[in-house]
C-alpha cells in the first residue's frame, strides 16, 4: 500500500461532488493501493457548509478502506495545503438558455484566487484538473497566477465529451462501445468543440469507412456531441453531474496510467492550430503518473481545420474576455 496522497475538491458538496467523492474514496480515480485524504472545500455559505458536513457523515458512513481522512473547509489555503491533485470543480453552473460567455467573469474570480493559493501552498508538483466552466478558460486563469507550479500541471476536461462522442459513434455503427477507439476532442468544452472523428476507428477500421456517411459525422454527430450538455439541462433542469464526475475519474485515470492516450485541454503551444496560450482539448499520451505528451501526428483535413478554427477563435474570445484576469 502506497503513503496517503490529499486531493483537494471544490464545490464538494455540489451535484458533481456528490457523485464525485464515493468514486475517489472507493478508489476508482487513483487505484486499490493508493489511499486518499479527501480535502474538501465549499463555499462560505451556511447551507453549503452544511450539506457539506451531511456529505462528510456519508463518507464515513461507507467505511472505505482507503479513505484515511476528510477536511472539511471553506478557506482554499486550508483545503488546498500540501494537496498532490486539486480537483477544481466548484462553480456556478450554467442553467437553462445561458452560455459559457455568461459565466466568464463570475467563475473567473474564483479561478484566479485559487490559482493563487494553489500555487501558495499545494505539494510540489501539485496537477490541478478543472471541470467548473468555462472549463478551458478557467484553467488557463488559474494557471497564470502560477509562478512555481508549470503550466502543464494544469488540465481542463474534455474527456465528457470524448466519453459521449464515443457512445454515439457506437450506437450508429451498431457496434460495441469498446470497439470505438481515437476518438479525441478539440478545443473548447462548448458547442465549438470538434470531436475528430476522421482518425478515430471503429473495430479496427476508420470510423468513416465503418460509418459510411459523411453528412452525418460532420452534421449531426458534431452538433449531439457539443450540444450535449445543453440537452441534459433542457431534460434534467440542472447540469449533468454523475456522468462529469465519471469523466473526472476518467480523467485523472488516465493521467496517472503511463500509456493512456486521452483528450485533456492542456496550454496549446501553438499545436494544430491553436493560439499559444489557450487551454485546447487535444490527444496526449500519460508518460508518467500526471505527465503527459500532445500527440501531434494527425494531420487534419479542411473540414477538421475549419473546425478547429472556429473552436479557437471562441478560446481567443474567451482569452481577451478575460483578459484582466490573467497574471
Ligand atoms: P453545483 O451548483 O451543484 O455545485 C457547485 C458547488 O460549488 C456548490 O456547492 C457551490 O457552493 C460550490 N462553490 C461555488 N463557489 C465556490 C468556491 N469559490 N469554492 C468552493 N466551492 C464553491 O454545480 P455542479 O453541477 O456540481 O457543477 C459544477 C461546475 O461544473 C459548474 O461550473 C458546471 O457548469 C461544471 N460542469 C463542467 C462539466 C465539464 O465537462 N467540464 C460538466 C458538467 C458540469
Ligand atoms: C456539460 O457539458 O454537460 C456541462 O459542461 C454543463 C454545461 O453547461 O453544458
Amino acid at each position: 500500500m502506497n503513503a496517503p496522497i490529499r486531493v483537494a475538491v471544490t464545490g464538494a458538496a455540489g451535484q458533481i461532488g456528490y457523485s464525485l467523492l464515493f468514486r475517489i474514496a472507493s478508489g476508482a480515480m487513483f487505484g486499490l493501493n493508493q489511499p486518499v485524504i479527501l480535502q474538501l472545500i465549499e463555499a462560505p455559505i451556511e447551507k453549503a457548509l452544511k450539506a457539506l458536513e451531511g456529505v462528510a457523515m456519508e463518507l464515513d458512513d461507507c467505511a472505505f478502506p482507503l479513505l484515511k481522512g476528510v477536511v472539511q473547509t471553506s478557506d482554499a489555503s486550508v483545503g488546498f495545503k500540501d494537496a498532490n491533485w486539486c480537483l477544481l470543480v466548484g462553480a456556478k453552473p450554467r442553467g437553462p438558455g445561458m452560455e459559457r460567455a455568461d459565466l466568464l467573469k463570475d467563475n473567473g474570480k474564483i479561478f484566479t484566487e485559487q490559482g493563487r493559493i494553489i500555487d501558495a501552498v499545494a505539494a510540489t508538483n501539485a496537477r490541478v484538473a478543472v471541470v467548473g466552466n468555462p472549463a478551458n478558460t478557467n484553467c488557463m486563469i488559474a494557471a497564470s497566477q502560477a509562478k512555481r507550479l508549470p503550466a502543464e500541471n494544469f488540465t481542463a476536461m474534455v474527456r465528457l465529451d470524448q466519453n459521449r462522442a464515443q457512445t454515439q459513434l457506437a450506437k450508429k455503427a451498431g457496434a460495441d462501445l469498446t470497439d470505438v477507439k481515437d476518438i479525441f476532442i478539440y478545443g473548447n468544452h462548448s458547442p465549438t468543440m470538434f470531436p475528430a472523428f476522421a482518425h478515430a476507428t471503429i473495430g479496427g477500421k476508420p470510423a468513416p469507412q465503418v460509418i459510411n456517411d459523411d453528412a452525418w459525422l460532420q452534421g449531426p454527430f458534431c452538433e449531439t456531441v457539443g450540444k450535449r450538455g445543453a440537452a441534459i439541462i433542457a431534460a434534467r433542469g440542472l447540469s449533468s453531474a454523475a456522468s462529469a464526475a465519471n469523466a473526472l475519474v476518467d480523467h485523472v485515470r488516465s493521467l496517472v496510467t503511463p500509456g493512456a492516450v486521452h483528450s485533456i485541454a492542456v496550454k496549446s503551444e501553438g499545436r494544430y492550430g491553436f493560439d499559444p496560450n489557450v487551454w485546447a482539448g487535444m490527444p496526449v499520451r500519460t508518460t508518467t503518473p500526471g505527465s503527459y505528451e500532445v500527440i501531434t501526428g494527425y494531420a487534419m483535413d479542411d473540414f477538421a481545420k475549419s473546425k478547429i478554427a472556429a473552436t479557437n477563435k471562441e478560446l481567443v474570445e474567451e482569452r481577451s474576455f478575460v483578459a484582466g484576469m490573467i497574471a
